[in-house]
């Protein structure tokens, strides 16, 4: 294959913020890689939102990420992965890649007693992507699901050790540790922040799985399974397209990438309309 494809970037979106989580991941995993991140500011949350909406949104914005050269798809977003990815995998034809089948590979390979607990927005827990997957890699395993629609805002407040998140994590998890989960997947892109309270909320006897970072590993070995891996030797680029200008981007942005998030561009995903 001739180095084109392989150097191409890697397009990433989210709803908004979370998948930066994800791609504090891919930038440990696989450092070489050109990466386009969208985060669908204008439109967040999508963990409220229907299917429907969900699904038209992921559309938009896959067609956007091949507008700009994008070589494969990765949905870092929990709640459009469960909605989106298998249509956006009949209706494109390059590689496209979600957060479910990496974090529910990771929690059945880890569970020893088969019980998984699995968290995340309503939309993700509503659809059951978890459980389908489970059900078709380790049907022995029994899924025990919880919405925690707070945690969200939680985190994008900053409140990542507040006495309120640590009642809502009570509030929320408490069902989840009574099933007697071994096993925890972190099924929301925000969740790796409130990782000390929802480890401590559930006993140090249970592991968290990450899904971001599950999904960074699957697409390193994905990449190069198909020969897609750039060859470069140097840090690639990274460069952040916004639907809308987020006051909050910046500050949170840098609880998840350790740091400022430069080369932001806020764009208008139908028409490709730079918007300063
Ligand atoms: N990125 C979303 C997810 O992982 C969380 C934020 C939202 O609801 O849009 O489900």
């Amino acid at each position: 294959m001739a180095n084109g494809l392989k150097s191409a970037p890697i397009g990433v979106f989210d709803s908004g913020i979370g998948g930066l989580s994800v791609m504090a991941e891919l930038l440990q995993t696989v450092p070489g890689e050109d990466i386009i991140y969208f985060g669908d500011t204008a439109r967040v949350p999508y963990g409220t939102k229907s299917d429907r909406a969900i699904i038209s949104f992921s559309r938009e914005i896959t067609r956007f990420l091949i507008r700009q050269g994008a070589k494969v798809i990765i949905i870092a977003c929990n709640s459009a992965s469960a909605a989106a990815l298998p249509l956006l995998r009949e209706e494109f034809d390059l590689p496209v890649f979600g957060v479910i089948e990496p974090g529910a590979d990771a929690a059945a390979r880890r569970t020893k007693n088969r019980r998984i607990g699995i968290i995340g927005t309503t939309a993700t827990i509503h659809s059951r992507a978890y459980q389908r997957v489970l059900e078709k890699i380790a049907p022995d395993t029994q899924p025990f699901s919880r919405a925690c629609p707070l945690f969200v805002p939680l985190v994008e407040e900053g409140m990542v050790d507040h006495p309120i998140t640590w009642q809502t994590a009570e509030h929320y998890l408490l069902p989840v540790r009574e099933a007697e989960v071994d096993t925890l997947i972190l099924g929301c892109t925000h969740y790796p922040l409130l990782r000390a309270v929802i480890q401590d909320t559930m006993g140090a006897e249970v592991t968290l799985v990450d899904s971001a970072r599950e999904t960074a590993r699957f697409v390193a070995a994905q990449l190069s399974e198909r020969n897609l891996l750039n060859p470069s030797l140097s840090e690639g680029y990274r460069k952040y397209f916004l639907s809308d200008q987020s006051p909050n981007f910046q500050r949170v942005g840098s609880l998840f990438l350790d740091g400022f998030v430069n080369n932001l561009t806020v764009v208008d995903v139908e028409s490709d309309t730079f918007r300063g």
